[in-house]
């Protein structure tokens, strides 16, 4: 067995559950059946992964990876099938562990979903070893050209797994409630080095012959398949910390370094709240600028967009984020993507308490407030069903979820909960909830039924205050939501109104402005009709085209965007150019997009960028531009 023991636990109380054959020495506890995953075509009550070891080289000519994986698996001692998640896979051949040819087939695609890989099994036996390679479009992986990076010499691989890509780039069962430890060796052409969301163990890889380097990895800790994650390129590492360090381009190391300084001290401010750190090391990737998204939660490693190197730590809010799923998301998952609040609810309110304990209380109520507007914003935007925290995803891309709904609103209720009982009492029941469910996926219902054993017990006007229904399966905000309000937003606030009433830019008071309330200043006037003059004043006196903090950037590209305002296109245009962070690029798209003004805009700076995005965002903009 290639587990380690803490990893084999959960096999061996499956096994109990499933009544293989094997030895149990736990044999008193029986795992709950598996909530249905609408994602996955995987057949887990029936057969189930339980670790994937893959054997990959990276061809960076044909932009595809290629290779091995061996898949370990328990199942019902009646059972002939393995059903496994692909997308765009090619299969060559699959083969039991004597290396004898197993029969298999593809079944038809499914959108969204790709196609299931059927594997005939012998009567006995626990191991498959599918041999595979990706697709060059493979939805997951993108392979950048040396023109793409910060050091412009060497190419550069990356993965985004959630929510159901991993199936692109690895044949497994690839659903969030089906955790499998992994290991990994990965071939690339030197001088590039390999880094994945696991233990590295060959830290300088070893020579594989041919000009190719080995890197070599395990994760032990069983993961949902979402979290296996891969860079390749020219990398180096820094360390910040006995168990922090930054892995970037040569050329972004002392930048990235320098913003990072504080991630030790957010890894034991996390602690304090969500228990021992359990994952070894902290280490954050700063990718190239087309990483779709913020921030990854990978295991162990982050993978960050460059876009939060602001110069002056002002967007670490996201590292306290990514690290805050090392508890919510990674030790306690959401078991399906309906219950994606689970994740990133709790996330986003662990960040603010991250944040609170770091950079104090003001900072942390700016950024909430921050998250509570755009909550507000994006909800009168959503069909009301899609504003439920628990969300039926049958035939949907597991997308549609990401929204603030799951974030925000779900901070709101980890927020409500925490102010109906008080710190003394939630704080606890916190991180009991994460230790209670560690190494496991839960559905929402389980959420409820811990709340209710172990912090609401039986106490029925607690019950009756938080209204758990009203949150979970009610559409918008419920009216017993914690408030949130920011004190230092409301001098922002009179500013932004004497503004738009017509007093000049140099006359407002802002001096000793946080970041923050520049950010929020501009999502005020973005709802403000001002003329050019006004916008030019604005950014003549603020230098707002020119800001280095892109959420600052941003915000105010929308409000030039919302009034036409045509001296601001060449910033537009390069920040849409510069990065391919879909958070970004979505609403600015979809503002040029309306109107006959933005269109050309819009069309015209897509279709040179298009190349440089990623998969993720090229299928949110497509949908848009085209
Ligand atoms: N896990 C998410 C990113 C994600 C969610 C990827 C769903 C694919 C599907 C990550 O933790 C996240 O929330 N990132 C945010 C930043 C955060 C500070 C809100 C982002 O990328 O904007
Ligand atoms: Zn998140």
């Amino acid at each position: 067995m290639l587990l380690t023991p803490r990893a084999a636990l959960p096999v061996l109380l499956l096994c109990v559950a499933l009544g293989c054959a094997r030895e149990t020495t736990t044999a008193t506890m029986t795992a709950a059946p598996l909530a249905p995953d609408v994602h996955s075509f995987a057949r887990p009550a029936e057969a189930r992964v339980t670790h994937v070891a893959l054997e990959l080289q990276a061809d960076f000519t044909a932009h595809r990876l290629g290779g091995r994986a061996t898949l370990t698996f328990v199942r019902r001692p009646d059972v002939r099938q393995l059903v496994l998640d692909t997308r765009g896979l090619e299969i060559r051949q699959v083969q039991d562990e004597r290396q004898q040819p197993l029969t298999f087939r593809l079944e038809p695609p499914v959108e969204h979903l790709g196609q299931a890989l059927v594997i005939a099994l012998p009567a006995s036996g626990d191991r498959v070893v599918v041999e595979y390679r990706t697709s060059p479009e493979a939805a997951a992986l993108q392979w950048l050209t040396p023109a793409q990076t910060a050091g412009r010499i060497h190419p550069y691989l990356y993965s985004q797994g959630e929510a159901i890509l991993t199936r692109t780039w690895i044949p497994t069962q690839d659903s969030p409630a089906i955790r499998q430890t992994y290991e990994a060796s990965i071939t690339v052409p030197r001088p590039l080095s390999v880094v994945m969301s696991a233990e590295m163990t060959t830290p300088n890889g070893t020579d594989a012959g041919n000009g190719l380097r080995a890197y070599k990895f395990k994760m032990d800790q069983p993961v949902p398949p979402y979290l296996i994650a891969i860079a390749a390129g020219d990398i180096a590492f820094k360390s910040l910390g006995p168990r922090t360090g930054v892995y970037t381009e040569p050329t972004m190391i002392e930048r990235s370094a320098h913003e990072l300084e504080d991630l030790e001290k957010m890894v034991a401010a996390a602690e304090t709240l969500g228990g021992p750190y359990r994952w070894g090391r902290y280490d954050v990737l700063v990718l190239p600028p087309s990483f779709p998204f913020g921030g990854m939660e990978n295991p162990r490693l982050t993978f960050a967009t460059p876009t939060i190197l602001a110069g002056d730590k002002s967007l670490v809010s996201l590292l306290a984020h990514e690290l805050a799923h090392s508890w919510s998301g990674n030790l306690v998952t959401n078991a399906t993507w309906g219950d994606f609040w689970l994740n990133e609810g709790f996330t986003t309110y662990f960040e603010n308490r991250i944040m609170e304990a770091l950079y104090g209380k003001d900072r942390a109520l700016m950024l909430a407030s921050l998250g509570r507007n755009e909550l507000m914003r994006e909800m009168a935007d959503l069909p009301p069903a899609d504003t439920k925290l628990s969300l039926d995803l049958k035939g949907r891309d597991p997308d549609i979820g990401m929204n603030a709904v799951a974030y925000e609103k779900g901070a709101a209720l980890v927020r409500t909960i925490e102010q109906a009982v008080g710190r003394d009492r939630f704080d606890p029941w916190l991180r009991g909830y994460f230790n209670r469910h560690a190494f496991t996926s839960i559905t929402t219902q389980e959420f409820v039924a811990d709340l209710q054993q172990e912090l609401i017990r039986g106490d029925t006007s607690l019950r009756d205050a938080l209204n758990l229904p009203a949150w979970l399966d009610q559409p918008g905000l419920p009216p017993n939501a914690a408030p949130v309000q920011s004190p230092a937003f409301a001098p922002v606030e009179g500013e932004a109104r004497r503004f738009a009433q017509g007093a000049t830019a140099s006359s407002l008071v802002v001096s000793g402005w946080t970041p923050q309330q520049w950010q929020h200043l501009l999502e005020q006037l973005r709802t403000v009709t001002l003329t050019p003059a006004q916008l030019r004043d604005l950014d003549a006196t603020f230098r707002l085209s020119a800001s280095g903090n892109s959420e600052i950037l941003f915000a105010w590209l929308r409000v030039a965007v919302a009034r036409q305002y045509a001296p601001a296109v060449p910033a537009l245009e390069r920040f849409l150019t510069a990065q391919g962070r879909r958070k970004f690029l979505r609403p600015l798209y979809e503002d040029l997009m309306q109107t006959p003004w933005g269109q050309p805009i819009a069309r015209r700076v897509y279709a040179a960028a298009r190349s440089s995005y990623h998969a993720v965002s090229t299928q949110t903009i497509d949908t848009i531009v085209k």
